[in-house]
């Protein structure tokens, strides 16, 4: 019999630990933009090999930094690990601390822990709104003035899985003076199907520019932690000024290869997002609700005025969505991309509430 990822999974004899976790079958975990599949099979194996290593301080970050290098055409030195992207969010701050210049620029609403991270180290935080649900460069670059230091674009943006397209990504690069650095989270990217998506890579010689991408998201290695950079040697030489020894655990930096080698898992996820997608939009379409169409594994809907409320009565149904009133939102939520049965149950629970 052919097993599907999920009961390969419930052979391991761990797995019924997991429970304990909340990571119970009643449950659809909808809120975190997670993967609903665990990782590629070949990721457990090599874990189970590593265990016998847990001895030894984390080895592989030169391995792990080779692949990435490889899939994007860059040299070794060009690539940067961290603990999550959130790791490297910290240290593109911690980095790129200056007396004069002490402001980043973020679009209002986008990922929260770029305004949090700048709180930490101490940074004035501008905020720019979207236009049409969507980041505007050219409005973000007329912004920028001589106490901005840093400005994080986010591409599909978080919440509202919409992109921005290369053209404007080209004429932005142009806008920026160079004392700016230009960190864009590619958190998303692998679900992108748009063609117009920007090939920011290509831009990391032009200008100090890092591109950020994570195993947490389409990779499904979001518990493990680990993410990754792509910019200029010396930018990242001197990024890497600020990352503690080891800070990325041996078992990450082994599943992070190994979920990088299994491009057919990669593939069957990425199909079940599409899928998703399709039924996601057919579905509310019907309802109907409006959603805004997006290029990510999530759906930010608009339920209006009873949004909270409706998130609510979701959670009552075990179906968990997030409420976007943190993210100035009050009126949408946002729902991940589950498997096909966990989309299924959102869309009746909702039905029957609204
Ligand atoms: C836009 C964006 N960037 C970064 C992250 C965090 O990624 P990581 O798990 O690699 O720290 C998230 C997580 O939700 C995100 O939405």
């Amino acid at each position: 019999m052919k097993l599907t990822i999920h009961d390969d999974v419930k052979k391991i004899p761990y797995y019924p630990k997991a429970m304990m976790y909340g990571f119970d079958e009643g449950w659809v975990r909808l809120s975190s933009n997670e993967n609903p599949f665990p990782p590629s099979p070949k990721v457990f194996s090599r874990i189970l090999d590593a265990l016998f290593y847990t001895n030894r301080y984390p080895g592989g970050e030169a391995e792990l930094k080779a692949a990435i290098a490889k899939k994007f055409g860059t040299a070794p030195e060009q690539v940067l690990i961290g603990n999550g992207s959130n790791e490297l969010i910290e240290m593109a701050l911690k980095a790129m601390k200056h007396e004069k210049r002490n402001r980043i620029i973020i679009s209002d609403p986008s990922f929260a822990f770029y305004a949090i991270a700048a709180q930490i180290y101490g940074y004035e935080v501008r905020k720019v709104p979207l236009v049409d649900m969507r980041v505007d460069l050219g409005l973000i670059s007329r912004q920028i003035d001589e106490a901005t230091r840093v400005v994080f674009l986010n591409n599909p943006l978080n919440p509202t899985g919409t992109i921005f397209v290369q053209e404007d990504f080209e004429n932005f690069l142009k806008a920026v003076p160079p004392e700016v650095l230009i960190v864009v989270d590619e958190a998303y990217a692998e679900f992108v199907e748009s063609a117009q998506f920007p090939h920011t890579v290509k831009g990391i010689a032009e200008r100090p520019l890092l591109v950020l991408r994570t195993f947490s998201k389409a990779y499904g290695l979001a518990g493990l932690r680990v993410g990754y950079g792509i910019g200029e040697e010396s930018l990242v030489a001197f990024l890497e000024r600020t990352k503690q020894p080891f800070s990325v655990n041996m078992m990450a930096l082994i599943a992070a290869q190994a979920a990088l080698s299994d491009s057919a898992h990669l593939k069957k996820v990425l199909r079940n997002n599409r899928n998703g997608m399709l039924f996601f939009s057919k579905a509310l379409k019907e309802l109907p609700v409006e959603f805004i169409p997006s290029e990510a594994n999530f759906l930010l809907v608009k339920l209006g005025k009873e949004a909270e409320g409706i998130t609510k009565r979701l959670f009552d149904e075990k179906v968990i969505v997030r409420w976007m009133g943190a993210y100035g939102l009050p009126d949408f939520i946002r729902v991940s991309v589950g498997r096909m049965n966990e989309n299924k149950r959102f869309v009746e629970a909702l039905r029957r509430i609204v």
